[in-house]
């Protein structure tokens, strides 16, 4: 993909000097090497190395941002170009194409169009479902050290909130959680793989909990980062939903499809509540480029699988490193960040890896204090972090 083609800043060359000075002390040689061959091998497959937009321009202050989750490898070229062909088409409202994307993932999911719900990112529905939570009887039931955006949008509006420690494994504690939901608990939210942990929770222990609890409670499912996991598609639980289960199933573009920036997300619900729930997140539409740059990259599947693999090659280099440095941290993670106990309080941590040109989450998940979220990055960047976690514990 050539850089003119997406118009973004040309390199900027103080970054790309320093990504070759942050390898330290003895890993300086090595990671100069990595960084050029990763380049490289980034740019004789065609994608770009580096993704910062042009008109937020602090974003790109030499820090390696792996703090966010985002996908730094990029969005499918085909959605690129598709996005590209309708730059000129912007004038019109996009509700009609919403419907076009509606259609396409019913056939994937095997679900009714009229139980889906589209917006900006999955974010408006986090929220959207937080009020709808208060308003239906304002009780949750979630895990501790799991995404805040419908718990704490749900404490936000004033509803009870109940957090089940995770279990031994850092896993949701399944059987905990159902013995804390009552006759009166309105939802129940999951997120698999969870952030900022990465477990997956084994799939078909998810469908018989789902099935049983969802006779009392609704039960959301947070798919946000499903398709990196290695047991993907086997692991969907969409068709709880096809099924007429109480559930609704979450999703997001800004993960795999890496286009965090661009907002598109989705939902999957009982019809009824999709069409509540849909009139008061419409607000105004979903933006149009997010539609067709959508659409372009669930068609391409090939993008989908080599970004599984990707993510995946850089994970296990961060689990690597926290295994050669001795740092207990949730194994086996399955989206595209591990969480790991730093050994020192979290921000204390954050401030030595940004002395090291690298950011991290910067907040903590409650009683997990000294354990940190470190994202993937593309190959020269996660080896500019692993070189930084050396010296931090050198
Ligand atoms: C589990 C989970 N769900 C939802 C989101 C929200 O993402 P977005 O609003 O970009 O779709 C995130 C973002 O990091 C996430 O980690």
């Amino acid at each position: 993909m050539k850089r003119e083609m997406q118009n973004l800043p040309p390199v900027d060359s103080s970054r790309r000097k320093w990504l070759k000075t942050v390898g330290i002390g003895a890993g300086a040689a090595a990671l100069s090497a990595c960084v050029d061959s990763g380049v490289k091998e980034l740019s004789a497959a065609g994608m770009q190395t580096e993704h910062f937009p042009s008109a937020t321009p602090n974003l790109n202050d030499g820090l390696i941002r792996l703090s966010s989750n985002e996908n730094a490898f990029g969005p499918s070229k085909k959605a690129v170009e598709a996005m590209q062909g309708e730059l000129l088409n912007l004038c019109r409202y996009s509700d009609a194409t919403v419907n076009v994307l509606v259609k396409k993932i019913a056939a994937q999911e095997g679900v009714s169009e009229d139980q889906i719900i589209v917006t900006n990112g999955s974010s408006p529905i986090l929220f959207g479902y937080a009020d709808w939570i208060t308003k239906n009887g304002n009780k949750l039931v979630t895990s501790m050290a799991t995404y805040e955006g419908v718990p704490r949008g749900a404490e936000f509006m004033g509803a009870d909130v109940t957090y089940v420690p995770l279990d031994a494994n850092m896993d949701f504690d399944l059987d905990a959680i159902e013995a804390a939901v009552t006759n009166d608990t309105t939802a129940v939210y999951i997120c698999n793989p969870n952030n900022p942990t990465g477990r997956a929770v084994d799939a078909a222990k998810l469908t018989a909990f789902a099935k049983r609890v969802s006779q009392k409670a609704q039960v959301f499912i947070d798919e946000a980062y499903i398709e990196m996991s290695d047991a993907y598609p086997s692991n969907v639980q969409s068709k709880l939903a096809a099924d007429g289960y109480n559930v609704v199933i979450c999703r997001t573009f800004s993960k795999i499809h890496a286009m965090a920036g661009q907002r598109l997300g989705y939902a999957i619900m009982p019809a009824d509540q999709a069409k509540q729930m849909g009139r008061m997140l419409r607000m105004g539409g979903v933006n149009y480029l997010g539609l067709v740059a959508g659409m372009a990259s669930m068609e391409d599947l090939e993008n989908l699988n080599t970004m599984r693999s990707r993510v995946g090659t850089e994970r296990a280099k961060l689990t690597a490193a926290a295994e050669a440095l001795g740092r207990p941290y949730a194994k086996n993670p399955q989206g595209n960040f591990i969480y790991m106990d730093t050994g020192m309080p979290h921000d204390e941590f954050a401030t030595k890896m940004r002395a090291l040109g690298v950011k991290v989450v910067g907040r903590t998940w409650p009683g997990y204090d000294t354990w940190s979220r470190i994202s993937v990055g593309t190959p020269e960047e996660t080896d500019a972090c692993v070189n930084a976690l050396k010296a931090v514990y050198a």
